[in-house]
């Protein structure tokens, strides 16, 4: 297994480009399904997740093909609405399947995600919108097994979920009559799929209280490009790494306007950040300031972006508190910043972090995809050689990590 060795302390420097965004991509893959065509999707990362997505796709009979960071999706001889546990289990978002399955089908086998590194994360919204829209939805062997012709409904989520309101998006674009998403997930890659959607024809808008509401329309077309938004996680991580090094990069290929919480954070912690356009430019001259934070749902801080900030606060001056309102069990990575000495006391959601005058080398392991991301950006400051194990769950989500990383200065490799 792969192993990313990293011999700190680092300073960034130098321009990184950055990718487009993996929780965009997935639900726009699945959402060639719901009309048989053929779609192109641009600036597309190439990430074990899109691969394991591509898999998928040629599962259910879809033809897919990558040409440079494009993803060519024919889906006209597209017949098996079945997601298989063997794939659901490495990639959650493979669940992204049943609304298209409904949608083109009528019918869905999809299995369970089960629970994650950090603990369960449930999928019930999901069921109960679907069996609101009239299908008839049970569970045998760890499957969902869905039927029926749906229609449209008043969804009301309790808690606005990103997986939820993407799957109600698909099922619904083509469903009798109107569905109203309320309490709708606002993210960036909402808005990206909404617009897919409204390119294969979909009747879909958001009203000035930011619900969904979805007309539902039979002649969907297809022949569709798409470009994939900028990943605002890949670049708040490397906006994080330049805070941690004190260094000075540049990032390219951004949207500034979605990681507005997370410059005005860094901005509070002493950093100099410029924008222009699609470029963004992060320096740091000083040790960071602690600031709490609390992940929240967009246009909050994201839950994604938890573990690189605590690492960023483990070298702060003073004391912060790290809270995740979303993920309350998404802590793997505590201890493995403690094994690099920091310090930290997590009770319930709660971390609070004293900061530290430096950082030491060890032996790591990664534990999830953005935990990972924490234990790179901690090893790129830390005295010594720090070696992370278990760096598949890093390739996940972040595109040729250590070879951005070098690209600005950093002494990192993978060793094989
Ligand atoms: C979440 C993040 C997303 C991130 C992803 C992967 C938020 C709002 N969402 O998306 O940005 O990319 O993790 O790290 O930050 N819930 C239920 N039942 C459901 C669905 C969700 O109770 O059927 C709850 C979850 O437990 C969670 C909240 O709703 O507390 C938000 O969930 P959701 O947005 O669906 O999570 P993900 O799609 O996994």
């Amino acid at each position: 297994m792969d192993i990313i060795s990293i011999i700190g302390p680092n300073q960034l420097k130098g321009s990184v480009k950055i990718s487009g965004a993996k929780n965009a991509v997935l639900p726009l893959m699945t959402a060639c399904i719901i009309h048989p065509g053929n779609y192109k999707i641009n600036n597309v990362p190439m990430l074990k997740d899109t691969l394991t997505m591509c898999k998928l796709l040629e599962m259910v009979g879809a033809k897919v093909k990558i040409i440079n960071d494009s993803v060519l999706i024919d889906t006209k001889n597209c017949n098996s609405p079945l997601a298989p546990y063997e794939l659901v289990k490495t990639m959650r978002a493979s669940f992204y399947v049943l609304g298209p399955f409904m949608a083109r089908f009528g019918e869905a086998q999809v299995s369970l995600p089960g629970g994650c590194a950090w603990g369960p994360r449930p999928v019930d919204f999901h069921i109960k919108a679907l069996e609101k829209m009239g299908a008839q939805i049970n569970l045998d062997g760890g499957y969902i097994n869905a039927k029926g012709k749906l229609k449209g409904a008043d969804i009301t989520f309790a808690k606005s979920s990103v997986g939820a309101t993407g799957n109600v998006l698909m099922a619904a674009i083509n469903a009798k009559g109107t569905t109203r998403i309320f309490n709708s997930a606002k993210e960036p890659e909402i808005d990206c799929l909404i617009e897919f959607l409204n390119l294969m024809g979909g009747n879909i808008i958001r009203d000035k209280n930011q619900d969904i509401i979805i007309k539902g329309v039979l002649d969907l077309k297809d022949n569709i490009e798409i470009d994939v938004i900028p990943d605002r996680i890949e670049a708040g991580t490397f906006m994080i790494a330049a805070a941690i090094t004190k260094g000075n990069i540049t990032l390219t290929n951004v949207n500034p306007n979605h990681l507005e919480i997370v410059i005005d954070k860094l901005r509070a912690c002493g950093c100099v950040i410029e924008i222009s356009n699609n470029t963004l430019n992060i320096k740091m001259f000083k040790k960071p300031i602690s600031n709490d934070m609390v992940t929240d749902i967009y246009p909050g801080f994201p839950t994604d972006l938890q573990a690189q900030w605590m690492a960023l606060m483990c070298l702060a001056k003073g004391v912060s508190k790290v809270i995740d309102n979303i993920y309350i069990d998404r802590f793997t990575h505590v201890a493995e910043l403690i094994r690099l000495g920091a310090k930290i006391k997590l009770e319930k959601n709660i971390a609070k972090v004293s900061g530290v005058d430096y950082l030491s080398a060890a032996e790591v392991m990664s534990t999830d995809i953005r935990a990972s991301a924490s234990l790179v950006l901690s090893g790129l400051i830390a005295k010594g050689n720090t070696k992370i194990s278990r760096v598949y769950h890093i390739d996940r989500g972040y595109e040729r990590i250590e070879e951005k990383f070098k690209k600005l200065n950093a002494d990192i490799n993978r060793l094989k």
